[in-house]
C-alpha cells in the first residue's frame, strides 16, 4: 500500500478539532484521507475546514443527489483502505453495535469490508457506563479494533478515561495498524526483548558517564517487531526521549546492573523467546559514588575515578537463557568484521549487527545506519550486507534476517 485510502469518519464531540490535525498527519505520512461528519460533528467544527486540510470534498449526507452521482456511500465504502471513526461518541457506538444505519457514517461501517478502527471519546462517567463499554466490546468481537482513550482533565471540568488521544499519537496507532496489515506476521507467537539508549552510571548526586545513543536503532526494530506480529518489550535507558512504538510495553532503566535485571525478569528460555540487544551499555562503573557533589579544589588539576567493570548484560543472558535466540550488536570504529565476529563467539550469540560509529552519517543518533550482519557458525550462512538506509529500513531488514535463523 503505497498511499493507503484513509476513511476518516468524525462524529460528535468536543474533541473533533483533534481530528483535523490528525487529517493533516496522516496526509503528511503518505495517506490519502477522505472525510464524513455527522450532523454532531458538524456542531463542532465546519465541513469546510476539513474540505480545506484534506484538499477533497467533505461528505456529511447519506441521501445526497450531489454524492450519489460521485462518491455516494457505497463508493466510499469501497474506496477506503481503513475507516477511523475519531472522536466516536457513544451514540454512534451504540448504533454501531446495534447494526443502525441512519446516517453516512453508519452506513458506511456496515457497507465496507475494510478494517474499522474505533476510537472513543466522550465524558468519563459516559465512557464507563456498563452499556457502552457492553457495545464497545461487541464490536471488538465483531472484528473492530477499538483503541482506549486518553485519561486526563476532561473538557468538561472531569478527570478520567475518554479523551481523544492526541493527534500525534493516534496518527502513530493508525500508522503501525497499516503496517501491520501489509506487514507478513513471521514473528506471530513470538516475544521480543529489546534493550536500547545508552546506560548512565552515576559519579556523585549531579554527574554521570553515559554515551551518545538516542534509542533510535533499538526503538525502530521495536516498530518492526512489532508490525511483524511480535509481543515486544522495550529495555530503554532513561535519557531515550522517544516515543513509545504503539503495540511494544516500555520499562526503563538507568545503570547497566538494572537494565540486567528487567531483562532477567521479563526473559523466557525457551526457541520462541528473541533477545536483541541494541544498547550502548558503560563496560564500567564507578567504584563508589560519592554522596556528595564532588568539589573543584585549588591544588589539583585533575581527577581520578576508580572505575569497575559493569556485567555484560548480552553475555550474562545468553548463558543464562541458552534455548532463546540471542542477537547482539555491535559498535566498532576500526577492523569492524573481526570484532564482530569476536563478540558473536564471545558472548555465545546466533547472530550480530556490526555498524561502523566512526562514520557520523549512521550510528549514534542518526536516522540512518548501515550493517553487516553475521551469523553462527551452526547456521552456514555467510553475512549480510545492510547498505546505509533509514532506521526503520534496517531493522526490517534485520528482522528478515531474524525470521530467518528461527527454527
Ligand atoms: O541508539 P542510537 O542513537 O540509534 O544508536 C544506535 C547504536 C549505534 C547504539 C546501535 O546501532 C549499536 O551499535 N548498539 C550497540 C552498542 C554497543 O554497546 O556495542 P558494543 O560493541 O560495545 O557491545 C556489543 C554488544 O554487547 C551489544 O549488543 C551491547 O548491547 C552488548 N553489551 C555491551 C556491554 C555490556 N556491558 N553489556 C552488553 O550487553
Amino acid at each position: 500500500m503505497t498511499h493507503p485510502k484513509i476513511l476518516l469518519a468524525i462524529t460528535g464531540g468536543i474533541s473533533a478539532y483533534k481530528s483535523a490535525v490528525l487529517a493533516r498527519l496522516l496526509i503528511k505520512a503518505g495517506c490519502s484521507v477522505r472525510v464524513m461528519m455527522t450532523d454532531g460533528a458538524c456542531e463542532f467544527i465546519t465541513p469546510l475546514s476539513l474540505q480545506a486540510l484534506t484538499g477533497n470534498e467533505v461528505h456529511t449526507k447519506l441521501l445526497d443527489d450531489e454524492a450519489e452521482r460521485g462518491m455516494g456511500h457505497i463508493e466510499l465504502a469501497k474506496w477506503a483502505d481503513m475507516v477511523v471513526i475519531a472522536p466516536a461518541s457513544a451514540n454512534t457506538i451504540g448504533k454501531l453495535a446495534h447494526g443502525l444505519a441512519d446516517n453516512l457514517v453508519t452506513t458506511v461501517a456496515l457497507a465496507t469490508t475494510a478494517p474499522i478502527v474505533i476510537v472513543p471519546a466522550m465524558n468519563q462517567a459516559m465512557y464507563a457506563h456498563a452499556i457502552v463499554q457492553d457495545n464497545l466490546a461487541k464490536l471488538a468481537r465483531f472484528g473492530y479494533t477499538v483503541l482506549t482513550p486518553d485519561s486526563g482533565e476532561q473538557a468538561c471540568g472531569d478527570v478520567g478515561a475518554g479523551r481523544l488521544p492526541e493527534p500525534d499519537d493516534l496518527c502513530e496507532r493508525i500508522l503501525t495498524l497499516l503496517a501491520k496489515r501489509q506487514t507478513p506476521q513471521t514473528l506471530h507467537g513470538k516475544k521480543v526483548i529489546i534493550t536500547s539508549g545508552a546506560t548512565i552510571e552515576a559519579i556523585d548526586p549531579v554527574r554521570f558517564l553515559s554515551n551518545h545513543s538516542t534509542g533510535k536503532m533499538g526503538f525502530a526494530i521495536a516498530r518492526a517487531c512489532v508490525n511483524a506480529g511480535a509481543d515486544v518489550t522495550l529495555v530503554a535507558g532513561r535519557a531515550v526521549h522517544l516515543p513509545t512504538p504503539f503495540g511494544a510495553k516500555r520499562l526503563t532503566v538507568g545503570t547497566a546492573d538494572e537494565m540486567l535485571t528487567t531483562c532477567q525478569s521479563v526473559m523466557t528460555d525457551n526457541s520462541d523467546t528473541i533477545f536483541i540487544a541494541t544498547a550502548a551499555v558503560a563496560d564500567y562503573k564507578v567504584k563508589s559514588i560519592a554522596t556528595q557533589k564532588i568539589k573543584k579544589t585549588s591544588d589539583q588539576d585533575g581527577l581520578t575515578l576508580e572505575l569497575i567493570k559493569n556485567p555484560d548484560i548480552l553475555a550474562t543472558m545468553s548463558h543464562t537463557f541458552p534455548k532463546a535466540v540471542m542477537v547482539g550488536f555491535a559498535a566498532e570504529t576500526q577492523d569492524t568484521e573481526n570484532y564482530a565476529r569476536t563478540k558473536l563467539t564471545a558472548k555465545n550469540l546466533d547472530m550480530i549487527a556490526v555498524n561502523d560509529v566512526s562514520d557520523k552519517s549512521i550510528g549514534f543518533g542518526s536516522d540512518n545506519n548501515a550493517m553487516t550482519v553475521f551469523f553462527a557458525e551452526r547456521y552456514g550462512k555467510d553475512k549480510v550486507v545492510l547498505d546505509k538506509a533509514s532506521k526503520d529500513s534496517i531493522a526490517k531488514s534485520l528482522v528478515e534476517c531474524v525470521v530467518g535463523i528461527l527454527p
